[in-house]
């Protein structure tokens, strides 16, 4: 199947790292134009560096999804070099995991801010170069977790809200044929979950729980993300994408 992504281009928040970085990669190798975002500069650098080795067209911007300031830039940036921003993967996220009774109000806040306030300045940030084109993808990284997890009420609470910003968003997008979805990964192997403590009882839980009986990898979402960023899926906008191996 084609996607036609070529000569688009794309904005992934957080691609620095894990998911973002495999967003990243499959883009370019679809012929888009990427912007490598993240708020770990050196990490992009380093992801938009080794993507312009293999021959793609990338650059990097540091940028803090919670700063308006900072995320205006990046899309001027973006205009900048590639001439317009027609997909943003909404992809910048990050854990506080505790029970509620000893997670601290900056433990809440962080979570929130870059989870719904990074998508809100992003997506802001993006519409109007999108309704210009009428033509656009936006795609928010949700998670399983917007079911709830215990020690998860920061993140779940932030991943729930993503779905609803995803369907409200669609319906004011539409009219310019602007898709707006979320894609709600299960465990996924990366840096973020392999480190944690307890990762090997993690994994092989998930091995035995999970009905395609192993963790999913970070090209799983990204062949999700590619296809709803992709010409095929222009009549998809609102929904919820579980790329969980069946355990939903
Ligand atoms: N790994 C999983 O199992 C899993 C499961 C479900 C959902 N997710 C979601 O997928 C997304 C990517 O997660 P990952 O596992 O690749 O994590 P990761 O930690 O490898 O990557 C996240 C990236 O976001 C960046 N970031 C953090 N705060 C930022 C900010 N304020 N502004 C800009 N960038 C910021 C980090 O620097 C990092 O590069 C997140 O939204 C996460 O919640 C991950």
């Amino acid at each position: 199947m084609e996607l036609d992504l070529a000569g688009k281009t794309a904005i992934v928040t957080g691609a620095g790292n894990g998911i973002g970085a495999a967003i990243v990669a499959r883009f370019v190798a679809e012929g888009a134009n990427v912007v490598v975002s993240d708020i770990n500069g050196e990490a992009a650098e380093a992801q938009a560096e080794a993507l312009r080795k293999a021959g793609g067209k990338a650059i990097a911007v540091t940028a803090n999804v919670v700063d308006a300031e900072q995320v205006e830039a990046m899309v001027a940036k973006t205009v900048e070099t590639f001439g317009t921003v027609d997909i943003l993967v909404n992809n910048a996220g990050l854990t506080r995991d505790m029970r509620i009774t000893k997670m601290t109000e900056a433990d809440w806040d962080i979570v929130i801010d870059v989870i719904l306030k990074g998508a809100f300045n992003c997506t802001r940030a993006v519409l109007p170069h999108m309704n210009e084109n009428k033509w656009g993808r936006v795609v928010n990284i949700s998670s399983r977790a917007h079911l709830g997890n215990r020690g998860q009420a920061n993140y779940s609470a932030a991943k729930a809200g993503i779905i609803g910003f995803t369907r409200a968003m669609s319906l004011e997008a539409g009219r310019n044929y602007i898709t707006v979805n979320a894609v709600a990964p299960g465990i996924i192997s990366t840096e973020m979950v392999r480190s944690l403590p307890h990762w090997d009882s993690i994994r092989e839980n998930a091995e035995k729980t999970t009905p395609i009986p192993r963790v999913g990898e970070v090209e799983d979402i990204a062949d999700a993300v590619a296809f709803l960023a992709s010409e095929r899926a222009g009549y998809i906008s609102g929904d919820v994408l579980h790329v969980t191996g069946g355990r939903y």
